[in-house]
């Protein structure tokens, strides 16, 4: 049965091009992304998934948007917010890009000495700023030191009401993994720990709170 509630999920990586053949991204599959949106979508949600480039399959029932480069993440998330119930800030944003494209694949003697990078938008930042009180906005933190305290800081500088902590130093867990273990941190400082699992079993277990 569909319910009213719309959710809103970002998945995957973003990719930041160099040349028409070289580009700066990051290890993200988009399991944990997609296993949301799965999750919500069993849970008769409507979901909209805005995808960065990864192998898996749209599961059914998801309207899906693909996107490249954070820019193009950005203007997705921005024009579906408004109407969004619940959105998830899955996707890992490449947060710098070249300064320029180049137009034509770099030969190997014009290879530049350094390559300039500007900031990307932080979309989930901006989304924050715009966040109504009805609506539920909830980030995730990579963090491989001082994890609670840059998880709460997040927290606050971004405007959320959640955070899903992912240690990505431990091993066989977080990117490329089917597995993740993730501590769940409200903006009341209310913490669940959700320990080590499949990424649609914790995917179920993230919306379970959200949705209680
Ligand atoms: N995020 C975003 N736009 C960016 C960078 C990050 O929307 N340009 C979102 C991510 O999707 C995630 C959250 O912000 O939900 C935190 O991302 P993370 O990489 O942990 O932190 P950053 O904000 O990039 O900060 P830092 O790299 O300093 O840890």
């Amino acid at each position: 049965m569909k319910s009213d509630i719309q959710c809103l999920i970002s998945a995957g990586p973003t990719r930041e091009w160099i040349d028409p053949v070289r580009f700066i991204s990051n290890p993200s599959s988009g399991k944990m992304g997609y296993a949301l949106a799965q999750a919500a979508q069993k849970r008769g949600i409507e979901v909209t998934l805005v995808s960065g480039p990864v192998n898996l399959k749209v599961p059914d029932g998801v309207r899906s948007i693909m996107v490249e480069t954070a820019q193009e993440m950005n203007d997705a998330m921005q024009a579906l917010f408004e109407k969004a119930d619940v959105t998830i800030m899955a996707a890992a944003v490449c947060d710098h890009r070249p300064q320029s494209k180049h137009g034509h694949k770099l030969k190997k003697n014009q290879h530049p000495s350094y390559i300039k990078l500007e900031a990307n938008p932080d979309i989930l930042e901006s989304l924050g700023r715009r966040k109504k009180s009805s609506q539920i906005l909830v980030g995730f933190a990579a963090e491989t030191e001082n994890h609670l305290v840059n998880a709460m800081t997040k927290i606050h500088n971004k405007n959320l009401d959640w955070i899903a902590l992912n240690d990505v130093s431990r091993k066989g867990l977080g990117f490329q993994s089917d597995f993740n273990a993730i501590t769940m941190l409200s903006k009341d400082e209310e913490t669940v720990i959700l320990d080590r699992d499949t990424k649609l079993v914790i995917a179920s277990r993230i919306l379970k709170l959200l949705f209680k």
